[in-house]
């Protein structure tokens, strides 16, 4: 049996892993979960967030499928989600945002795949004060980061038949630090004459997303501009409940919903498993049970299609009833 890490998370964390653990169980693929609790709830008992265990849990199993973590705003622990990025080099985060089945949004033609790079940038958590009233944080970008990435998301896009990859920046702007990561690309770029290239700065793509999505098709993006634009991507699809994604590196994988840990609606039945369950089934491609990864989805599009939501998605049913529509459709 497959032994696969599940960080349930807080918040709706905990909630949604049910209902996905219930899901995938129901399919008749046997998963050998080995659960690990990590987050805001866990400080108290063990003086941190990201205990050793959980990381040690991931390298011994390769594979983790991640709820989501609190990140208190301010002064505190590192994030979690940025800390296990690093300690795993999981350098590349892809969120592939297509139109669902039945979800009705603005547009119904959207197929992107944002390809946003992990481990730097503003996220490398360089910060100081400098005195009391003054606080810097240092954009760093570096070549071998920048080109592993643009590598990443060619490669992505030959091994899965996209026609065009393009490079979101700001280097009109910050010539250096941004202009190192277009460079970058461009270097890439020439070992794959098969696919279309693009460049464009981040705030004209914000505008031209959310006016004509389906004239993109693979976004790579420094860490900053991937995070805001990979939010922007599931408000086209139908929002956060239903957008998947994953953390891949050379030796780990971590798949994870693109959403935060919802704490408004924690413990209230409310929450959307769709986007943790997506994650999940991405999981399973990834590791190669593809027949169940389909069966599942197949049964997720054939719950939508008989008009069952969440309320996020304009339905009524809560977290649990929603999860056993599924459950009936598999
Ligand atoms: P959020 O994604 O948790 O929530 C934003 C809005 O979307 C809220 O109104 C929430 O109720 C709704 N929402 C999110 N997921 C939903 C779902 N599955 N079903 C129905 N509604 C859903 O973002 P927010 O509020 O900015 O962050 C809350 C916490 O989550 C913060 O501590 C943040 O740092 C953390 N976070 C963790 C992430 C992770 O673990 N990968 C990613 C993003 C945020």
């Amino acid at each position: 049996m497959r032994r696969i890490t599940l960080i349930n998370g807080d918040g709706i964390g905990p909630e949604i892993s049910d209902a996905v653990i219930k899901i995938i169980d129901a399919s008749g693929l046997k998963i050998d979960w080995d659960i690990q609790t990590a987050g805001a709830d866990i400080i108290e008992t063990e003086g941190t967030p990201l205990p050793e265990r959980v990381l040690n849990s991931i390298k011994e199993n390769k594979i983790a499928l991640k709820a989501p973590v609190t990140t208190p705003i301010g002064k505190g622990f590192r994030s979690v989600n940025v800390k296990l990025r690093k300690e795993l080099d999981l350098y590349a985060n892809l969120r592939p945002c297509k139109n669902l089945v039945n979800v009705k949004t603005k547009f119904d033609n959207v197929d992107i795949v944002v390809v946003r790079e992990n481990t730097e940038d503003l996220y490398a958590g360089i910060e100081r004060q400098v005195d009391v009233d003054t606080a810097e944080s240092i954009k760093l970008i570096t070549r071998k980061a920048s080109e592993r990435i643009c590598k990443f998301a060619f490669d992505y896009a030959v091994q899965n038949s996209r026609s065009e990859v393009c490079v979101v920046t700001k280097a009109n702007i910050m010539k250096l630090s941004d202009g190192l990561f277009l460079d970058s690309f461009r270097n890439v770029s020439q070992n794959y004459p098969q696919i279309k290239k693009r460049e464009i700065l981040v705030d004209n793509l914000c505008m031209q997303l959310v006016q004509n999505p389906a004239q993109f098709d693979v976004l790579v993006l420094p860490n900053l501009y991937g995070d805001i634009v990979s939010d922007l991507c599931a408000g086209l699809i139908g929002g956060l409940g239903v957008a998947r994604g994953a953390n891949i590196g050379e030796n780990y994988a971590v798949f994870e919903p693109v959403h935060g840990s919802a704490p408004d609606i924690k413990g209230l039945n409310k929450a959307n498993p769709t986007a943790l369950l997506l994650s999940a089934v991405e999981m399973l491609k990834y590791i190669g049970e593809r027949e169940y990864a389909e069966n599942i989805e197949n049964a997720l599009y054939k719950t939508f299609k008989n008009g069952c939501f969440t309320s996020d998605l304009g339905g009524n049913l809560g977290t649990n009833e929603f999860c056993q529509k599924i459950i009936e459709n598999l």
